[in-house]
């Protein structure tokens, strides 16, 4: 069910679920996550299967503060240390070494974990009550089934795992894409999944520049090839592409959509479109719930204007291609 997230006891009892080792889905600035504690694996395997998500998948724990994060790390490199101090509390997951014995399940069985204190108000308050019930750190992946598009609202959650699983309600999810990933693990930094921190604004704060992921790095499963993908057919193409490829289409009512931001509407009838907002935050923010619309819409076929090159639409870029299956 549904509850509102800024109602304290509505977070009180939810907090009380998760201590005792409930699931509950809440919201982040980035998207919603389907949360239990990181410290208790049985816990933690729920998520695996209400997911239906390959148990050797890592989730990303949450924590409330940079003293959270001692629970679940035995030393944070400088190298972490230094971007969670720009970055937290915000879109920026950390990965680093795992301290023995604590969220292996959590972990999907790896020597590192990835941290992320997230920027959101609804979050905040629940990982403090559930710090206060004993609770270190909240693991959560995006609150959708496995491989589908991530959830940006609590109306999406709720259709995705229906009336049994309590939801948090906190808006529509300001930025809209999960969290960049950085692997801290190495001297180097690697960007293990773009999100809305520019790779510049990184690197300034790491003073170091980022490296190339790796066959060492460790493995993202959020960076497959075919991810956050719509039941309709996603393909991706330049604008001029699009544009000719619509004059051919004649008065065809194909069941498809058009999300683009330089080709107008009305040159193909019987296709719906999409303006792509010029600005990536803007595109980010919207992303995941356009393509959820347009599947309720019930089209077959979602031809997508390629962003701008610009570095400040990777994110945006990146969930775009694994939409399309990697194509
Ligand atoms: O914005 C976000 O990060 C959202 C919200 C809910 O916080 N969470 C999220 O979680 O996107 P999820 O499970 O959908 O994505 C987790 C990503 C996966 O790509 C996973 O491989 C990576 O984090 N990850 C987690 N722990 C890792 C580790 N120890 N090593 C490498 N990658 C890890
Ligand atoms: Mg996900």
């Amino acid at each position: 069910m549904i509850a509102d997230g800024l109602d304290g006891g509505v977070i009180e009892r939810a907090a009380d679920r998760l201590a005792a080792g409930d699931l509950v889905a809440f919201p982040t600035e980035t998207v919603y996550g389907l949360g239990a504690r990181a410290d208790d694996d049985a816990a933690t395997a729920k998520i695996f299967t209400l997911k239906g998500r390959p148990a050797a998948h890592p989730l990303i724990v949450h924590v409330a503060d940079r003293a959270g994060a001692d629970a679940f790390t035995a030393s944070m490199p400088d190298l972490a240390e230094r971007l969670v101090e720009a970055f937290w509390p915000g879109p920026l997951t950390v990965i680093v070494g795992r301290r023995p014995g604590v969220a292996a399940a959590a972990a999907g069985g790896q020597s590192t974990i990835g941290l992320r204190c997230p920027a959101h108000p609804v979050a905040h308050a629940l990982l403090v009550a559930a710090a206060a019930r004993g609770v270190a750190g909240v693991a959560a992946p995006s609150a959708n089934r496995f491989g589908r598009v991530s959830p940006t609202t609590a109306a999406h959650v709720a259709g995705e795992f229906g009336d049994d699983l309590l939801v948090l309600d906190g808006g529509a999810c300001r930025l809209g894409i999960e969290s960049a990933i950085v692997d801290c693990t190495g001297e180097w930094p690697v960007l293990l999944r773009p999100g809305t921190l520019t790779a510049a604004r990184i690197e300034a704060a790491a003073g170091r520049p980022l490296a190339g992921a790796t066959q060492a790095s460790p493995r993202a499963p959020g960076t497959l090839d075919s991810h956050y993908a719509p039941r309709a057919k996603l393909r991706l193409m330049a604008g001029p592409m699009l544009r000719s490829a619509l004059g051919v289409l004649g008065q065809e009512a194909l069941q498809l959509a058009v999300y683009s931001r330089s080709v107008p509407s009305g040159v193909a009838t019987g296709v719906r479109h999409r303006r792509m907002p010029a600005r990536p935050e803007q595109a980010a923010h919207e992303l995941f719930a356009v393509l959820r619309e347009l599947d309720g819409e019930g089209v077959h076929l979602i031809w997508v204007e390629e962003p701008p090159a610009d570095p400040e639409w990777d994110g945006v870029r990146d969930r775009l291609r694994r939409a399309a299956g990697g194509l």
